[in-house]
This record gives C-alpha cells, structure tokens and sequence, in this order.
C-alpha cells in the first residue's frame, strides 16, 4: 500500500544516521529515501518486513537476497532516475552535496574496489532500523531472524549487513546476533564541512540451511 510504503521510507530517513535523521548529513529527503528503500520496495518487496505498533510501522528489515541483482538494478536503473530527480531539486548546486561528493571521491577505493567485490555475490544483505522509542524490546532480533528464516529457505548461505565502526549499538547487536566482521576500510565522511575518519565494517552472518 502506498501508506505503508510512505511510512517505511520516513522511517529509513529518521535512523539513517546511527539512528537520528539523515538531514544530519543529507538535506533531500526524497532522493535519499529513493537511495535507502527503492531497490526493496520496488524490486523485492517480499525481502523486506516490518514491525508494526497500533498499526504503525515502528522497524523494518529491508532484505536483499541476491547482492549481484541488487547491484546490477540499483547501477542501471535506480542511480541515472536518481542522478536526473537530484538535478531537477537542483541539488548538485548545494554546497552540503558538493562536500558529499568530494567526501565520495575520497572514499573512492571503498565505492569502487571494495564494495564493488560484494556485490558479484549471490548472497544476501539487509538494513534494519527501529524507531527511537521501540529500540530495546528484541523488534531487529526478531526482525533478523525472520530474514535469516526466509534466506534459509531459498538456500542463501550468508547475510551481510555495513556498518561504520562509530555505530557502536549497530555494531554490539550484530554481534549479539552472530554477526562476524569480515572485512573493514578506512572511509571519510565530510560533516559541516569537516572530514571525519571511520572504518566501514562489514559484518556476515553465515546462514545454516533447513
Ligand atoms: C541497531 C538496532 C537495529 C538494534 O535494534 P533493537 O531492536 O534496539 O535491538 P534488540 O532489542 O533486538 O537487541 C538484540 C540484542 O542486540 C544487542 N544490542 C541491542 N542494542 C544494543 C546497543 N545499543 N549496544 C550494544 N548491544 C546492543 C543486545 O545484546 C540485545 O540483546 P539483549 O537486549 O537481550 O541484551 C537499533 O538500535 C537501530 O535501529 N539503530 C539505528 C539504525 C542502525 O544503526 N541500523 C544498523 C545499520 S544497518
């Protein structure tokens, strides 16, 4: 439903930074909704789950379950409708996006080399977020297993999940989960005009078949 579909994307924009707002960062709303959900919301609806609260949506799992399909939809399709509507909002002209894309360029070994690896895998990987108030009460937990129940079933042997190594909660509940950092790369982000040095963890949980 497209009330639903409107609740997810709000709610992938408040916790997208460590869980507080993405205008932390990011100042378009609805492209970044568009970068965060459109692949799940769009291409593989029946990856992604929700947890609800008197009817509202209060976490979601959005779950992929083929990372080369993901890579090939959001490269070919997704980005160049993105590239147009951030030229339509005139967003290339801000100066927030520009440090963006200078912070992007310093990052480039990470977009281009490193993450590109990943994504010539058939396996699967997930974002999940939970609304500030309902965090604490098992929602990722159960949220993560029902993912892993369904990756199982399709015979998927392994669910990935990035994370940056400031994201301390994010990083202590994949690790409670099983979650086993496999790989990490320095990386910049460029917040009010000043750069700050992370590491990029990514995290894999290795899925055991029915
Ligand atoms: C990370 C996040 C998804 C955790 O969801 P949650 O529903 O609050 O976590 P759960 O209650 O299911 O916790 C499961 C286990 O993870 C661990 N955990 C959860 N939050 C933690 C925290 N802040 N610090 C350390 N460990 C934590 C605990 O071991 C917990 O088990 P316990 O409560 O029995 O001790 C949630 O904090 C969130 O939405 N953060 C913002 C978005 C984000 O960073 N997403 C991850 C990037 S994809």
């Amino acid at each position: 439903m497209s009330e639903d579909r409107a609740a997810l994307r709000k709610l992938c924009c408040d916790v997208a930074d460590r869980g507080a707002p993405i205008e932390n960062f990011f100042p378009d709303r609805e492209i970044a909704a568009d970068l965060l959900t459109k692949y799940y919301t769009d291409y593989e609806p029946q990856s992604t789950f929700v947890a609800l609260c008197d009817e509202r949506i209060v976490g979601y799992i959005n779950g992929c379950m083929d990372n080369r399909r993901y890579g090939l939809v959001v490269f070919w399709l997704l980005l160049p409708a993105m590239l147009i509507k951030a030229f339509k909002h005139g967003l290339f002209f801000r100066p927030e996006i520009r440090q963006l894309l200078c912070g992007a360029l310093k990052n480039w070994r990470r977009i281009f080399v490193w993450r590109k690896k990943s994504f010539h895998s058939h396996q699967g990987h997930l974002h999940v977020g939970i609304a500030g108030d309902y965090r604490g009460q098992q929602l990722g937990h159960n949220l993560v297993n029902t993912l892993a129940e369904r990756a199982a079933g399709l015979g998927i042997a392994e669910l990935a999940a990035s994370v940056h190594d400031a994201n301390k909660s994010a990083g202590g509940f994949f690790e409670a989960l099983g979650f086993v950092v496999r790989e990490r790369y320095p990386m910049v982000l460029i917040r009010d005009g000043k750069e700050e040095h992370y590491h990029s963890l990514l995290y894999v949980k290795t899925i055991s078949a029915h």
